[in-house]
């Protein structure tokens, strides 16, 4: 979907399910009943209102995984895992568990509780009806799962690599890898930290933590319904990404669509999710200059227009603009996606988050981006697109400190299967 067709899909759930009153309980008894569950009666406007702000489900079953052409949720946490599971048939065990869980969790509905004299299958933080809030549980696979512990070396597609170390990247090990990556992601906080503590329940003793970071979209402030939130250099970000409705250009750029050259047979349908702690140093970023921000992206920081331009979805035209005279040649929007036959294929589908981390230890803000990206081979697309921008003037206010190259599997393909099966088949 494009960040067009994501914001139509925030605001008109929001819309839809935005109102209090009647309408709004209706609304609400929509979405519970369509989680197939028995609907508890709004009791009073405060409890209407709580649920008038959750936003519809997102389906966990399909071809693909959901979580990558889903609209960007408001709230994002990402985990990676290591596997510490003792046999493969352990680690299989682990997978159809995550894979259970996230399937009742994305659907919803009144949540159990079990045998009287055992503890309750439910944490209960989202009490007893639990509304899917567009929860998507996205689930990847690094290159170090394919080592010699569960036999699955063979499997391994060839674009499924460790995340390689650019040149300005400060990686520190204990935030980086990993052997699988949990993307959480939904409307409200309360439900992906839900999410979190079933799911880690659900794997405990086979798969346990390696690093995890919470991320957030800044809130949609206009001018229009369409305009593209702001990431915290207070850039607009998100305007220009593959059209994620085009299934043509989606087949091209993200999804493996056929075994062979390196894709086994049970990895067609997967992507390779890119994604890089990216820490900015706001601090220093406040003391410079507008015009030199603007130089050093290429847009207008308020409107988000390419430079010389007035509207944020505006074509750059960076054809018209061969010496820079405008829209900088080391401008990042011009080195991303210089607009060439050349870099066409090159492009990545980006679904990045804002993080803040509080401060670290000499009390310097740990805010930055939580890069994400989606895309067939990451040799051939971000790693190309990164090298460019190693040297970027914008490469002196961030630094990379983590993250990892990690292989979402295709969909589950309905009800019976889990992640991962094809890995077991
Ligand atoms: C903290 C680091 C980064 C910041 C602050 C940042 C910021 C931005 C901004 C403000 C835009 C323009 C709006 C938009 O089209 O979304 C943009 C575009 C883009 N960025 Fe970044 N970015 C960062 C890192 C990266 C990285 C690591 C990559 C990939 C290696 C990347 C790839 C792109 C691409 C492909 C575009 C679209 C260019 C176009 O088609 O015009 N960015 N970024």
């Amino acid at each position: 979907m494009s960040p067009l067709d994501r914001r139509r899909f925030i605001t008109r759930s929001l819309l839809t399910l935005g109102a209090t009153g009647a309408a709004g309980a209706g609304a609400a008894a929509g979405i519970l009943g369509a989680a197939g569950c028995s609907v508890a009666s709004a009791d009073s406007a405060g409890r209407i209102a709580a649920r008038g702000r959750m936003l519809d489900g997102v389906a966990f079953d399909g071809p693909h995984q959901a979580g990558i052409l889903t609209p960007a949720q408001p709230q994002a946490t990402f985990v990676a895992l290591d596997a510490v599971a003792a046999t493969r048939d352990e680690l299989r065990s682990a997978l159809q568990a995550l894979s259970f869980k996230a399937r009742r969790l994305a659907r919803g509905g009144r949540s159990l509780t079990g045998a009287a004299d055992e503890p309750p299958t439910d944490c209960g933080t989202l009490g007893a009806v639990i509304a899917p809030d567009a929860l998507t549980i996205t689930i990847g696979f690094g290159a170090s799962l394919f080592d010699d512990r569960f036999g699955l070396a063979a499997l391994r597609p060839a674009v499924l690599t460790a995340m390689p170390a650019f040149a300005t990247d400060e990686l520190v090990a204990a935030h980086t890898h990993g052997d699988l990556l949990l993307q959480i992601c939904a409307g409200q906080r309360d439900t992906v930290v839900h999410a979190l503590r079933e799911l880690m329940r659900a794997v405990h003793g086979s798969l346990e933590l390696r690093w995890s970071i919470d991320g957030f979209q800044s809130a949609a402030r206009g001018p229009s319904k369409h305009s593209s939130s702001r990431n915290l250099f207070a850039f607009r970000d998100g305007t220009s990404n593959p059209d994620a409705s085009d299934a043509a250009l989606m087949n091209r750029l993200v999804w493996m669509t056929a075994a062979g050259e390196g894709t086994p047979a049970w990895a067609v349908g997967a992507t390779v999710q890119v994604v890089r702690v990216i820490r900015m140093n706001v601090e220093f970023w406040d003391r410079v200059g507008l015009p030199e921000q603007e130089n050093m992206i290429g847009r207008v920081r308020e409107s988000g227009a390419p430079l010389g331009g007035d509207s944020e979805f505006q074509d750059p035209r960076l054809d018209l603009d061969p010496k820079g005279a405008r829209i900088p040649l080391d401008a990042h929007i011009r080195l991303a996606n210089p607009r060439t036959d050349a870099t066409d294929d090159q492009r990545i589908l980006r679904r990045g988050y804002n993080y803040h981390r509080g401060f670290d230890a000499a009390g310097t803000l740990d805010q930055g981006l939580i890069f994400c990206a989606f895309n067939r081979d990451p040799a051939r697309q971000f790693a190309r697109i990164q090298k460019r921008l190693d040297h970027e003037p914008l490469a002196d206010y961030v630094s990379p400190v983590g993250g990892g190259y990690f292989l979402v599997a295709p969909g589950t393909g309905g009800i019976e299967g889990y992640v991962g099966g094809g890995l077991f088949a």
